[in-house]
């Protein structure tokens, strides 16, 4: 809790604002504002109420004598930010100008207040809730590990716009706050105090008391800046440097796809021209332009998909009376190969104990290894306590027998792509583990319902598709075969949001949802090299349109082994559009893996940091074996990305008309998180929505003629194309006001 129930007695309660602020009044004269969260929500959010209601509470202020004014919110956190919902909903700019500006002046009334202020921030305090501890006098936060505060916006594709822009770099200097906000990142209360954010990190049970301490303490200096953020905030010459390095930041990586990073900068160094009078007006004009254009829509549609897999289990549970299961604590899992030693390795990390089972105590001994790194890393990056470190190693064990059985929840299997092998295994789970053990697989390729065939509890099968590397990718496919069980697959969804990743329900099938979507996209890039087209001029053209890397270097990536094998799964199933090149074959042939082999389309260096380089073995070996192809003429950029990008749309569209997954929310959403599809487009489906499925259609049309039923419009997209055709004269973009929440 955060106030004692001293501190509790000597208030009383003055004045109730709705039902969202508490005023009270200490026998020292100091005021406090209470923040109290709408029924139902754990924090604080910055609505239409809420805003409104923190209106009337500065008014109320202003007409006080007191003391002081402490702000604090409950014991869940001070302020999440601004209501998202109402982010995506708006789409007149004069209502978004009119939101911010409403928002300025309100916090600027309480930064106007004759009294001191000060912030008691516990738990998150983010976005608008940062913005108003920005406009108080002083602040202090927390040390529970829950007290977070930033600038998130940019990763909505909006900026700050109650004045976070203009206050900010005048606390903690211009180069610290650009960084903070462009990063979107967030501090705990002890970073919070090392970059100046805050004045004070204390227990949560003396927050406010010690905040009413401070404040009746006026002598106290706030810190200040050295010296060369001084300079670089408050000299032209100091800003035009910062601006130089942080222009030439955004011409890589996402940001160069978005109008937030470039505004943002923009307006931050305006305010601090004439720091006076600010540039309020101009973060809110941007905060109007950004909230209303379709990166800003996108962006925010994602975060609302990462909502939604976290709720994903109680989701699945909603149709049953008993909703009870028990939590996934520990886990047996085979195979220490590239997937499962990752996935050991991150399960043990996330709290389970993990026991890590192989045939080879090499491969062991090299999990083993690159666990211990990876904790270490994170010790070393102050992600982890040393003890906690400590402890994430103790919970992996390792051996070359499989036993265990008894104590595990879950067993899942990693080991090479072999049907009968990957049955034999779960037999015996089966028969020796309890009836409760969750059975996941992460095949790649091979069918859960043949897996689950002669297992005494079939029910209790589901797939746990990772990506590799599975510790730092964010998606988990779950897998359901026809018998899983709505309470198999929430426990292995809940499993998957504590390992920190977002779980997608996918129905079984040949390459699942991600996979097959990703094929063909690959497969094109492999027939344009047999064309003649440079393999650099095509990763290129794919990294212009915003993938964070090029089809030919993920193959390299993925290893054109593991590749081929998923190419041959969908080959069998759908012959006609996705029969693979034999090209998969004669690099495995010969040897061109990948960055695993250290050569394939591009030469490896030792190190991960190494940049590929350049190699022409791949154009060789399509000469040699006689695989080139005749085109008519040379692609220009966008024939190449068209053929690279609208299969991955024609089979995305197919998985849904199959119902491999429910909805096309999900479906970019899973595209996104799995392959790095675009996120400033929003996805495959997002895309062609906001590009025009008629033109789309259209164009497939004369694709098909030349390159092969790929390009085939599914009946669903036609349908599609007729839908828009017939809305247009209402509005292109209606999808945009639908909360999709
Ligand atoms: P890998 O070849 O690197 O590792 C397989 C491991 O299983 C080897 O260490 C081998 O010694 C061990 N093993 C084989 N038989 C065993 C047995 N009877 N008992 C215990 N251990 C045994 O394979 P990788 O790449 O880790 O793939 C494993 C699974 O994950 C496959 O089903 C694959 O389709 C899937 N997958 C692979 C991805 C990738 O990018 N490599 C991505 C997603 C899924």
């Amino acid at each position: 809790m955060m106030q004692t129930q001293e501190d509790m007695n000597d208030k009383k309660q003055v004045e109730v604002i709705g039902d969202r602020c508490r005023l009270s009044r200490d026998d020292a004269d100091l005021l406090y504002l209470e923040l109290i969260p709408t029924q139902g929500e754990a924090l604080f959010i910055i609505d239409e109420t809420g805003l409104t209601a923190l209106e009337e509470a500065v008014v109320w202020l202003g007409k006080q004598e007191a003391k002081g004014l402490v702000v604090h919110g409950n014991d869940r956190g001070f302020i999440a930010g601004a209501d998202v919902g109402l982010i995506y909903s708006i789409q007149d700019p004069k209502e978004a100008l009119a939101f911010s500006r409403r928002g300025q002046s309100c916090f600027q009334a309480f930064q106007d207040l004759p009294f001191p202020t000060m912030a008691a921030i516990h738990g998150p305090c983010l976005g608008g809730g940062l913005e108003l501890a920005l406009a108080l006098d002083h602040r202090i936060a927390s040390r529970h590990p829950s007290t977070k505060l930033g600038l998130p916006e940019v990763r909505l594709g909006i900026l700050p716009g109650f004045g976070g822009t203009q206050r900010l770099p005048l606390l903690v200097g211009l180069p610290g706050a650009l960084d903070l906000m462009l990063k979107g990142s967030t501090l705990d209360g002890k970073r919070a105090l090392r970059k100046g954010l805050v004045e004070g990190y204390v227990p949560e049970h003396r927050l406010v008391q010690r905040a009413a301490e401070i404040l009746t303490h006026p002598a106290r200096r706030k810190t200040k800046l050295c010296w060369r953020d001084h300079m670089l905030t408050f000299t032209r010459l100091g800003r035009r440097i910062v601006r130089k390095k942080v222009e030439k930041s955004l011409t890589s990586g996402p940001a160069r796809f978005l109008p937030a990073p470039g505004k943002l900068l923009e307006v931050t160094l305006a305010g601090l021209v004439d720091v006076g009078r600010g540039a309020y007006d101009a973060e809110a004009q941007a905060l109007a332009d950004l909230a209303t254009g379709p990166e800003c829509k996108n962006l925010v549609r994602l975060f609302f998909g990462t909502e939604q897999a976290r709720k994903l289990d109680r989701k699945l549970l909603s149709g049953l009376e008993d909703k009870h299961y028990e939590k996934v604590r520990s886990a047996l899992v085979i195979g220490g190969g590239v997937m499962g030693a990752g996935i050991a390795g991150l399960m043990a990390e996330k709290g389970l104990s993990t026991r890590l089972v192989d045939l080879s105590e090499d491969q062991l001994g090299q999990a083993m290894a690159r666990h211990v790194g990876n904790v270490n890393r994170k010790q070393r990056r102050r992600r982890l306590q040393p003890h906690e470190a400590q402890a994430a190693k103790d919970r992996l064990t390792a051996s070359t027998k499989v036993c265990g059985y008894a104590q595990a929840d879950v067993f899942l299997e990693a080991v090479a792509e072999n049907l009968d092998l990957k049955k034999r295994l779960f037999r015996e789970a089966a028969a020796k583990g309890r009836e409760d053990l969750l059975l996941a697989t992460n095949t790649s390729s091979l069918s859960l319902g043949d897996m689950a065939a002669d297992l005494p509890h079939p029910e209790q099968l589901v797939g746990l598709h990772f990506f590799n590397p599975p510790e730092k990718m964010p998606l988990i496919e779950i897998i359901a075969q026809k018998q899983s069980s709505p309470k198999a697959l929430a426990r292995a969804c809940e499993l998957a949001t504590r390992l920190g990743k977002y779980p997608v329900l996918v129905q079984d099938g040949p390459g699942f949802l991600v996979n097959r979507c990703l094929a063909p996209y690959l497969g094109q890039a492999v027939q344009l090299c047999e064309e003649g087209v440079a393999p650099a001029l095509i990763d290129r053209v794919a990294e212009e349109q915003g993938m964070p890397m090029g089809p030919l270097r993920l193959l390299d990536e993925i290893g054109w082994d593991v590749a081929a094998k998923v190419c041959d799964v969908l080959a069998e199933a759908w012959p006609a559009r996705m029969s693979a090149s034999p090209l998969f074959a004669h690099m495995v042939e010969a040897g061109l893996l990948g960055r695993k082999s250290g050569k394939g389309v591009y030469v490896y260096g030792t190190k991960s940091k190494d940049r590929p380089g350049h190699a022409s073995a791949l154009q060789h070996l399509i000469q040699d074996k006689g695989l080139a192809r005749a085109s008519a003429h040379a692609p220009s950029k966008l024939e190449i990305r068209e053929r690279l990008f609208l299969p991955i749309l024609t089979e995305a569209v197919r998985c849904l008309e199959e119902g491999v997954v429910s909805s096309e929310d999900e479906l970019d959403f899973a595209m996104v998180m799995g392959i790095g599809y675009p996120p400033h487009l929003g996805g495959p489906i997002r895309a062609a929505r906001s590009d025009g499925v008629e033109t789309i259609v259209a164009r497939l049309s004369e694709l098909v003629e030349a390159h092969g039923p790929l390009f085939e419009a599914p009946r669903m997209l036609i349908e599609m194309s007729q839908e828009q055709t017939s809305a247009r004269p209402q509005k292109k973009e209606e999808s945009h006001v639908q909360d999709p929440r």
